[in-house]
């Protein structure tokens, strides 16, 4: 149980964070969407539900650092030892599967969540905006037609057939619900997650806490695994300090990328090396004067 609830979910928000450090627009999309729900107001005045439902950045956020990098990559099955025969499985092109008893299965969720057939050509890129309908420009897959499947809503509802989500169990009419069996971070069916609404929940209490006052940038002052240095001061002479910056920023970026593709599964998946970040008040963030808000661009 410890490790169901709180690897899992301590390994979400280390990648998140990863992520918002490399990608600060979608910092900018987080800081709006926190200032716009919870304002100023202290944490000990935040409600739930008028307060974490309308966060739909924040389920965006989750789903795509889940998608990603899912802390369980393998999930293992077996076809029961005591059945009479095989078992048969269709698969959806129609490709059908006989199962003898006592079978082993492994579910390879990275594999589904970043194919190009249903997450579209850039399905290795992280974009939490491609979880929104409004602004979902990736994935060749059409939103399930209603009738197609059951999704229970957050309104606790079976709503009429949308999506697929079993494995999301939480969202909302503005967010994409991926076809049954292309997104499995809690895996399917019977033996799935029991604790996926709450570890959404921790997960965007945690993100909103974090991000209400503060932002998130990476360390260029902290020296790499192999005595790299980000700031060159002849660039900074050079270009001033604003783009000196920018290049330095970019340059980290690409190393804490190689670090994040670098990444080994150890009980969940995890980064080998130790990343370096800084907190700083909203507004100041090194990345800040260089970096668009995506949804005014
Ligand atoms: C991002 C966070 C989490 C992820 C990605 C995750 C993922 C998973 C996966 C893949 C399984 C295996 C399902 C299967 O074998 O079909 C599982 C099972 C389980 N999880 Fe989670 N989990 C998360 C958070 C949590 C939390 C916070 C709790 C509890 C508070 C929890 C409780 C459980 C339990 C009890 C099971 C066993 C269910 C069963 O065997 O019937 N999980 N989880």
């Amino acid at each position: 149980m410890i490790i169901a609830g709180h690897e899992t979910v301590a390994h979400t928000i280390s990648y998140a964070l990863l992520f918002l450090a490399m990608y600060p627009e979608h910092q900018i999309t987080l800081q709006k969407a926190i200032e716009r729900i919870f304002g100023n107001r202290p944490p000990s005045k935040w409600k739930y539900p008028e307060d974490f439902l309308p966060f739909e950045e924040a389920i965006a956020l989750f789903n795509e650092t889940l998608r990603l990098v899912p802390p369980v990559q393998s999930i293992s099955k077996k076809v029961l030892t005591d059945l009479p025969g095989p078992v048969t499985l269709t698969a959806s092109d129609g490709q059908v599967f006989t199962l003898p008893p006592g079978t082993l299965i492994s579910l390879d969720s990275c594999g589904a969540h970043r194919h190009p057939k249903y997450w579209g050509p850039a399905s290795q890129e992280f974009n939490p905006r491609r979880w929104f309908l409004k602004t979902r420009s990736t994935g060749t897959t059409k939103q399930p037609e209603p009738g197609e499947e059951d999704l229970e809503h957050i309104s606790g509802k079976k709503s009429v057939g949308t999506a697929a989500a079993e494995s999301i169990n939480f969202t909302t009419e503005n967010l994409y619900k991926p076809p049954k069996g292309t997104f499995l971070p809690f895996s399917e069916g019977d033996r799935s997650c029991l604790g996926r609404k709450f570890a959404l929940v921790e997960f965007a209490a945690i993100m909103a806490v974090m991000f209400q006052n503060f932002g998130l940038e990476f360390d260029l002052n902290a020296v790499g695994k192999n005595g790299e240095t980000w700031i060159d001061e002849s660039e900074v002479n050079r270009l001033g300090k604003q783009e000196a910056m920018k290049r330095a920023y970019a340059r980290k970026t690409k190393d804490a990328d190689r670090v994040f593709k670098d990444s080994v599964w150890v009980l969940t998946t995890q980064m080998k090396e130790e990343m370096s970040y800084r907190w700083v008040k909203k507004g100041n963030e090194l990345w800040r004067p260089w970096t668009k808000d995506p949804n005014t661009a």
